[in-house]
């Protein structure tokens, strides 16, 4: 099911993608630590068992399909990025990976197991028409699994950042429109779209992930440089307010300090459903 589109989602699509050619080199070393710590639970999430043919959509620098290779997997790894498809063939050299766009996939009708999107819903221009387009390409009773971050208040990285933002800087800063960052943070939100998708057995569950990072000056570097809306609307402030919003950033990330490292809570919505 396709929901109306409220912008124009060509600019918004353009603008993610240049961001993640910008981010590509940076984003695995950052987050790379955080966003594969969901990579049990997904695959077990599609019942990966092992010798299934399993899709990583906006897979940036593999660390999905690496996981599920592990398993016994038959995986292709896909991402819009060349930069992190790049990424993705230096650090798992054995695995496939491919240019493409989670919104048109490359692929036919019910050519997979399983199908995963980590960390991607919440940088598309059109989310429903990914999530229509991962049960195209999966097979009839085949298990599709996708996570976003939970709500600011509760993954805190984000939640320090936008707040220094909007007390010390500009949040209006002109960027293309697209949809609401948190949208499947709400986990009535992603029931009811996976349901509309036509999907069953549908579940939700929050993770708990820890963000580990060697500095609290490393929180603020990984989000000014390791992602794409939060670095754009950083870039965009004056020298001043920059410096202030870093200063917030690093003295509410330094409260975190334990064992001569910051460990953020950084909880994800994992959702999954049948075809
Ligand atoms: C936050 S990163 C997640 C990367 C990886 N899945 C992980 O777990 O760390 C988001 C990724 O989505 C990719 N992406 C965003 N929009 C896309 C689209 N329309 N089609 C394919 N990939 C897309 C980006 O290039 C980037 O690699």
């Amino acid at each position: 099911m396709t929901t109306t589109q409220p912008f124009d989602p060509v600019p918004f699509q353009a603008f993610e993608q240049r961001g993640w050619e910008r981010a590509a080199e940076y984003y695995g070393d950052a987050f790379g630590g955080l966003t594969r710590q969901t990579a049990p639970a997904m695959l077990d999430a599609v019942g990966l068992a092992g010798h299934e043919r399993l899709l990583d959509v906006a897979c940036g620098p593999g660390f999905i399909a690496a996981a599920a290779a592990d398993r016994g997997a038959d995986v292709v790894g896909l991402d819009f990025a060349p930069a992190m498809v790049a990424e993705a063939r230096a650090r798992y050299p054995a695995l496939t990976f491919r240019d493409g766009d989670a919104e048109a996939l490359p692929f036919e009708d019910a050519s997979f197991d399983a199908v995963v999107m980590n960390f991607g819903m919440l940088h598309l221009a059109r989310p429903d028409q990914a999530i229509d387009e991962a049960r195209r390409v999966l097979r009839s009773g085949g298990r599709y699994a996708f996570t976003v971050w939970a709500s600011p208040d509760k993954a805190v990285g984000f939640g320090m950042t936008l707040r220094a933002i909007e007390a010390l800087g500009n949040k209006d800063v002109p960027l293309p429109e697209g949809p609401p960052f948190f949208r499947f943070s709400d986990p009535a939100e992603t029931r009811r779209t996976l349901v509309a998708a036509g999907f069953s057995n549908v579940e939700v569950q929050e993770l708990a992930l820890t963000w580990r990072l060697s500095s609290a000056d490393a929180v603020f570097d990984a989000l000014s440089r390791g992602g794409v809306r939060t670095a754009a609307v950083l870039r965009a402030q004056t020298p001043a307010a920059l410096e202030a919003i870093r200063a917030a950033v690093v003295r509410e990330a330094g409260t975190y300090a334990t064992g001569g490292e910051i460990r953020l809570p950084m909880p994800a919505m994992l959702a999954s459903g049948t075809k």
